[in-house]
């Protein structure tokens, strides 16, 4: 099936580190800009239990250490679950840190002509 494109407001819309929530055909999809300028969209459910993702923390990640070490990573790329902490990698779309690693539903977005469009 070929891919709608959808245009979803100006760039300035979308201000850096802050998740801003559309809906289209009933589903909610959330569109960040990181500080690097990278749009990600993400839909706005958690693929543990069904939370709004969306609302979570937008930060970095603290990875399994050594005693006495500890380093804090991927700062702002890094989406942490409002409901049970799970983190998700916001450039692949997978959780930290697991095995078998859930992964969050991700849509093509981009910038043309200053308007943000999503490819669904
Ligand atoms: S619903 Fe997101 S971590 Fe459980």
């Amino acid at each position: 099936m070929e891919k709608r494109r959808l245009a979803v407001g100006p760039l300035g819309d979308f201000p850096v580190g802050k998740f801003r929530i559309v809906s289209i055909d009933g589903v909610e999809i959330g569109i960040v800009r990181l500080a690097g300028g990278a749009l990600h969209a993400v839909r706005n459910r958690c693929p543990h239990k069904g939370a709004p993702v969306c609302k979570g923390i937008l930060g970095g990640t603290w990875p399994p250490s050594a005693v006495g070490e500890l380093a804090f990573e991927r700062d702002g790329e890094v989406l942490v679950c409002p409901w049970h902490g799970y983190e998700f990698d916001l450039n692949s779309g997978l959780e930290l840190y697991q095995k078998r690693p859930t992964r969050l539903r991700k849509y093509d977005v981009g910038v043309e002509d200053g308007q943000v469009f999503v490819l669904i």
